[in-house]
Protein backbone atom coordinates (compact mmCIF):
# COMPACT_ATOMS: atom_id res chain seq x y z
CA UNK A 1 0.00 0.00 0.00
CA UNK A 2 1.16 3.33 -0.88
CA UNK A 3 1.83 5.63 2.20
CA UNK A 4 -0.10 8.53 2.03
CA UNK A 5 0.66 12.41 3.60
CA UNK A 6 -1.42 13.86 6.59
CA UNK A 7 -2.68 16.53 3.82
CA UNK A 8 -4.50 13.61 2.13
CA UNK A 9 -7.15 13.45 4.62
CA UNK A 10 -7.55 16.48 5.78
CA UNK A 11 -11.21 17.10 6.32
CA UNK A 12 -12.58 20.47 7.31
CA UNK A 13 -15.85 20.68 8.88
CA UNK A 14 -17.73 24.16 9.70
CA UNK A 15 -20.88 23.94 11.88
CA UNK A 16 -23.03 27.26 13.55
CA UNK A 17 -23.96 26.72 17.01
CA UNK A 18 -27.90 26.70 17.01
CA UNK A 19 -29.97 27.42 20.24
CA UNK A 20 -30.69 23.44 20.01
CA UNK A 21 -27.08 22.85 20.11
CA UNK A 22 -26.32 24.46 23.79
CA UNK A 23 -26.72 23.82 27.29
CA UNK A 24 -27.87 25.22 30.50
CA UNK A 25 -25.74 28.59 30.00
CA UNK A 26 -25.90 29.36 26.55
CA UNK A 27 -22.43 27.49 25.70
CA UNK A 28 -22.40 24.75 23.22
CA UNK A 29 -22.81 21.43 24.91
CA UNK A 30 -19.93 19.17 25.30
CA UNK A 31 -21.77 15.89 23.80
CA UNK A 32 -22.80 17.69 20.72
CA UNK A 33 -19.11 19.26 19.69
CA UNK A 34 -17.74 15.81 20.47
CA UNK A 35 -20.71 14.14 17.59
CA UNK A 36 -19.07 16.86 15.13
CA UNK A 37 -15.35 15.89 16.51
CA UNK A 38 -16.01 11.89 15.48
CA UNK A 39 -17.87 12.66 12.41
CA UNK A 40 -14.97 15.09 11.12
CA UNK A 41 -12.62 12.68 12.58
CA UNK A 42 -13.97 9.66 10.91
CA UNK A 43 -14.01 11.25 7.37
CA UNK A 44 -10.10 12.24 7.81
CA UNK A 45 -9.76 8.56 8.71
CA UNK A 46 -11.48 7.09 5.55
CA UNK A 47 -10.10 9.54 3.44
CA UNK A 48 -6.43 8.03 4.36
CA UNK A 49 -7.39 4.37 4.42
CA UNK A 50 -10.17 4.19 1.90
CA UNK A 51 -11.98 2.04 3.79
CA UNK A 52 -15.22 1.82 6.77
CA UNK A 53 -13.23 2.99 10.01
CA UNK A 54 -15.07 2.69 13.47
CA UNK A 55 -14.03 4.61 16.56
CA UNK A 56 -11.86 2.41 19.16
CA UNK A 57 -11.00 5.32 21.11
CA UNK A 58 -11.22 8.94 22.02
CA UNK A 59 -7.98 9.62 23.48
CA UNK A 60 -8.58 13.06 24.26
CA UNK A 61 -10.55 16.26 24.25
CA UNK A 62 -9.92 19.62 26.46
CA UNK A 63 -12.60 22.10 26.41
CA UNK A 64 -10.45 25.49 27.51
CA UNK A 65 -13.33 27.64 26.09
CA UNK A 66 -17.19 27.89 26.27
CA UNK A 67 -17.95 28.14 22.65
CA UNK A 68 -21.83 30.69 22.95
CA UNK A 69 -24.60 30.23 20.20
CA UNK A 70 -24.12 31.60 17.44
CA UNK A 71 -20.78 31.23 16.80
CA UNK A 72 -18.94 29.41 13.47
CA UNK A 73 -16.91 26.55 14.53
CA UNK A 74 -14.22 24.83 12.40
CA UNK A 75 -12.64 21.44 12.70
CA UNK A 76 -9.85 20.39 11.13
CA UNK A 77 -8.52 16.73 11.29
CA UNK A 78 -6.05 14.62 9.80
CA UNK A 79 -4.21 11.38 10.39
CA UNK A 80 -1.35 11.60 12.89
CA UNK A 81 0.16 8.26 12.41
CA UNK A 82 -1.46 5.19 10.83
CA UNK A 83 -0.34 1.54 12.64
CA UNK A 84 -1.42 -1.13 11.31
CA UNK A 85 -5.26 -1.08 11.34
CA UNK A 86 -5.56 1.37 13.45
CA UNK A 87 -5.11 4.86 12.46
CA UNK A 88 -5.03 8.04 15.10
CA UNK A 89 -6.19 11.24 13.91
CA UNK A 90 -6.10 15.24 15.65
CA UNK A 91 -8.85 17.16 15.40
CA UNK A 92 -8.25 21.20 16.37
CA UNK A 93 -11.27 23.32 16.21
CA UNK A 94 -11.39 26.90 16.12
CA UNK A 95 -14.39 29.68 16.89
CA UNK A 96 -14.34 32.21 13.73
CA UNK A 97 -15.12 35.94 14.96
CA UNK A 98 -18.22 36.83 12.93
CA UNK A 99 -17.22 40.31 12.15
CA UNK A 100 -13.42 39.77 11.80
CA UNK A 101 -13.44 36.51 10.89
CA UNK A 102 -10.46 36.14 12.65
CA UNK A 103 -10.26 31.94 14.06
CA UNK A 104 -9.01 31.41 17.56
CA UNK A 105 -8.45 27.60 18.59
CA UNK A 106 -10.84 26.74 21.08
CA UNK A 107 -10.26 23.11 21.61
CA UNK A 108 -8.07 19.77 20.26
CA UNK A 109 -9.04 16.31 20.44
CA UNK A 110 -7.46 13.06 19.37
CA UNK A 111 -9.61 9.90 18.19
CA UNK A 112 -8.48 6.50 17.31
CA UNK A 113 -10.07 4.63 14.41
CA UNK A 114 -9.73 1.23 12.68
CA UNK A 115 -10.35 0.42 9.72
CA UNK A 116 -12.74 -2.97 8.75
CA UNK A 117 -14.07 -5.17 6.58
CA UNK A 118 -17.66 -5.84 6.55
CA UNK A 119 -17.82 -8.20 9.21
CA UNK A 120 -15.92 -5.72 11.69
CA UNK A 121 -12.50 -7.52 10.91
CA UNK A 122 -9.81 -4.98 11.12
CA UNK A 123 -7.79 -4.11 8.04
CA UNK A 124 -4.35 -3.17 7.17
CA UNK A 125 -4.29 0.44 6.26
CA UNK A 126 -1.37 2.85 4.34
CA UNK A 127 1.57 4.28 6.16
CA UNK A 128 1.83 8.21 7.14
CA UNK A 129 4.43 10.06 5.84
CA UNK A 130 4.26 13.59 7.84
CA UNK A 131 5.77 16.73 6.45
CA UNK A 132 5.26 19.56 8.42
CA UNK A 133 7.21 20.06 11.44
CA UNK A 134 3.89 20.11 13.53
CA UNK A 135 3.00 16.92 11.50
CA UNK A 136 6.38 15.35 12.85
CA UNK A 137 5.80 15.71 16.26
CA UNK A 138 2.29 14.46 16.45
CA UNK A 139 3.29 11.63 14.51
CA UNK A 140 6.49 10.75 17.20
CA UNK A 141 4.08 11.53 20.13
CA UNK A 142 1.22 8.86 18.64
CA UNK A 143 3.05 5.52 19.89
CA UNK A 144 3.33 6.89 23.16
CA UNK A 145 -0.65 7.85 23.00
CA UNK A 146 -1.33 4.79 21.42
CA UNK A 147 0.16 2.69 24.48
CA UNK A 148 -1.51 4.59 27.07
CA UNK A 149 -4.86 4.20 25.84
CA UNK A 150 -4.22 0.11 25.28
CA UNK A 151 -3.25 0.00 29.16
CA UNK A 152 -6.53 1.72 29.98
CA UNK A 153 -8.54 -0.17 28.04
CA UNK A 154 -7.07 -2.98 29.89
CA UNK A 155 -5.40 -4.61 26.00
CA UNK A 156 -1.67 -3.81 27.34
CA UNK A 157 0.14 -4.77 29.70
CA UNK A 158 1.97 -0.76 31.56
CA UNK A 159 5.38 -3.41 31.81
CA UNK A 160 5.49 -3.93 27.94
CA UNK A 161 4.92 -0.07 27.06
CA UNK A 162 8.09 0.60 26.16
CA UNK A 163 7.85 3.63 24.16
CA UNK A 164 5.74 4.99 27.05
CA UNK A 165 7.69 4.26 29.54
CA UNK A 166 11.16 5.60 28.25
CA UNK A 167 9.55 9.29 28.84
CA UNK A 168 9.65 8.51 32.71
CA UNK A 169 12.91 6.14 33.32
C1 LIG B 1 -12.08 -1.36 17.31
C2 LIG B 1 -12.26 -2.84 16.99
C3 LIG B 1 -12.55 -2.99 15.49
C4 LIG B 1 -10.95 -3.56 17.31
O1 LIG B 1 -11.15 -4.89 16.95
P1 LIG B 1 -10.32 -6.12 17.62
O2 LIG B 1 -10.90 -7.35 17.11
O3 LIG B 1 -10.21 -5.90 19.07
O4 LIG B 1 -8.94 -5.96 16.89
P2 LIG B 1 -7.46 -5.77 17.42
O5 LIG B 1 -7.24 -6.15 18.85
O6 LIG B 1 -6.60 -6.41 16.39
O7 LIG B 1 -7.26 -4.19 17.32
C5 LIG B 1 -7.24 -3.58 16.07
C6 LIG B 1 -6.46 -2.29 16.21
O8 LIG B 1 -7.16 -1.40 17.08
C7 LIG B 1 -6.30 -0.92 18.08
N1 LIG B 1 -7.08 -0.64 19.26
C8 LIG B 1 -8.07 -1.38 19.78
N2 LIG B 1 -8.56 -0.78 20.88
C9 LIG B 1 -7.86 0.36 21.03
C10 LIG B 1 -7.88 1.42 21.99
N3 LIG B 1 -8.73 1.40 23.03
N4 LIG B 1 -7.00 2.44 21.86
C11 LIG B 1 -6.13 2.47 20.81
N5 LIG B 1 -6.07 1.50 19.87
C12 LIG B 1 -6.92 0.47 19.99
C13 LIG B 1 -5.30 -2.07 18.27
O9 LIG B 1 -4.12 -1.62 18.91
C14 LIG B 1 -5.06 -2.48 16.84
O10 LIG B 1 -4.22 -1.53 16.22
P3 LIG B 1 -3.12 -1.94 15.10
O11 LIG B 1 -3.72 -3.01 14.24
O12 LIG B 1 -2.90 -0.69 14.33
O13 LIG B 1 -1.91 -2.37 15.85
C15 LIG B 1 -13.41 -3.48 17.83
O14 LIG B 1 -13.07 -3.42 19.18
C16 LIG B 1 -14.74 -2.79 17.61
O15 LIG B 1 -15.43 -3.03 16.63
N6 LIG B 1 -15.14 -1.91 18.54
C17 LIG B 1 -16.39 -1.17 18.45
C18 LIG B 1 -16.23 0.04 17.54
C19 LIG B 1 -17.47 0.89 17.52
O16 LIG B 1 -18.56 0.39 17.42
N7 LIG B 1 -17.26 2.20 17.59
C20 LIG B 1 -18.32 3.14 17.62
C21 LIG B 1 -18.47 3.72 18.99
S1 LIG B 1 -19.85 3.10 19.82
Amino acid sequence: MKEKTPNQSLTINTEVVLPNDTNHVGNLFGGKLMQWIDLTAAVAAQRHCGRVVVTASVNQVSFDKPIKQNSVITMEAKVSRAFTSSMEVFVDVFVEDPVTLIKTKCNEAILTFVAVDQNGSPLPVPALLPETEQEKKRFDGALRRKQLSLILAGRMKPSDANELKSIFF
